[in-house]
């Protein structure tokens, strides 16, 4: 692996590139809005400056980083003559459906496609190609920098070879992959988003305030964070749909997403990517309080 494209310079396409160049490897960084590219340089930016000042890495690893990253709005320019492309875009079944056609028909035979979709099926993927065998899960979590986990998911027809030769690239990043089969949700999601939801419910059944619902889980459970902020941090639009795939996979009412949730996302509060979701993220003395703990 030499060059690999990144689709999407979101929450996670910025993350994923920011890891992959660090490891030496040429990122190209492609999507459809400039003013993404701009935000998602900002924050790998921004994320190498910590790593800088807390002397993880040297200032020419910074920018040894920063020179493997370039942008393209151009998809073409973007994806052609690359190793491997992850897709990061908007999770959203056409679209990624609409970007694996067109990746099949530009990118060489041999290039690997995988998505780090959260929750649609790498098979469904898969077969808009004409290469099912190379596509694959590649499922970085947030925030991908620090995060130890991929998950690896293969698809009905994802050969052995492809799984190896990705679950190897994951642990050359300093990451642990993890391999596990194509069903909604996977295992990350199918786990975590009820969960989620759950507390969502209970913020909307009136049992308890925000704040308390998340102190419980933080000081009861030990968890680093409580759901309602973490939902905040994956963003509310990425839940819904997650939680949507999983109802419409099983049909299981469980999976059903709170009225409250689909309430915040059709007001466009869609956590921190917007500024405000179940927390305040305008007064930056607040955000920064927030994504100190991912320092
Ligand atoms: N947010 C999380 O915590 C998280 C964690 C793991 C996986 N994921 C998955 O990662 C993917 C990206 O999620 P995100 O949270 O980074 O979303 P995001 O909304 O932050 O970013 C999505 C980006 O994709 C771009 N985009 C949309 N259509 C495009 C296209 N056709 N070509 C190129 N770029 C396009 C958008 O302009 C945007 O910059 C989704 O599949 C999501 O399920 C998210």
């Amino acid at each position: 692996m030499n060059t690999i494209a990144v689709i999407g310079a979101g929450t996670m396409g910025n993350g994923i590139a920011h890891v992959f160049a660090q490891n030496g490897l040429q990122v190209h960084l492609v999507d459809i809005s400039q003013d993404s590219l701009d935000k998602g340089i900002a924050t790998i930016t921004k994320n190498l400056d910590r790593m800088v000042a807390k002397e993880r890495i040297s200032n020419d690893d910074k920018e040894n980083t920063l020179s493997n990253i370039t942008t393209f709005t151009d998809f073409r320019s973007g994806v052609d003559e690359t190793d491997l492309v992850v897709e990061a875009a908007t999770e959203n079944l056409s679209i990624k459906l609409d970007i694996f056609k067109q990746l099949d028909t530009i990118c060489d035979p041999k290039t690997i496609l995988a998505t780090n979709t959260s929750s649609i099926s790498i098979t469904q993927i898969g077969a808009a190609t004409e290469r099912p065998d190379k596509v694959i899960g590649m499922h970085f979590m947030n925030p991908v920098p620090i995060m130890k986990l991929v998950e690896i998911i293969r698809g009905y027809n994802t050969s052995d070879e492809v799984t190896n030769t990705i679950m190897e690239l994951s642990k050359q990043l300093g990451k642990t992959p993890t391999e596990v089969n194509d069903y909604p949700g996977f295992v990350a999601n199918r786990i975590l988003m009820p969960m989620l939801n759950e507390a969502i419910e209970t913020l909307y059944n009136g049992v308890a305030g925000v704040n308390e619902i998340d102190t419980v889980m933080k000081l009861g459970m030990a968890h680093p964070m409580g759901p309602l902020q973490l939902a905040d941090f994956i963003g509310l639009d990425v839940c819904l749909s997650i939680l949507n795939v999983m109802y419409e996979g099983f049909k299981n009412p469980k999976y059903v997403p709170c009225p409250l949730l689909v309430n915040m996302v059709m007001a466009g509060k869609l956590g921190v990517k917007s500024g405000e979701g179940f927390y305040d993220y305008a007064e930056s003395r607040k955000a920064e309080k927030v994504s100190s703990q991912f320092s």
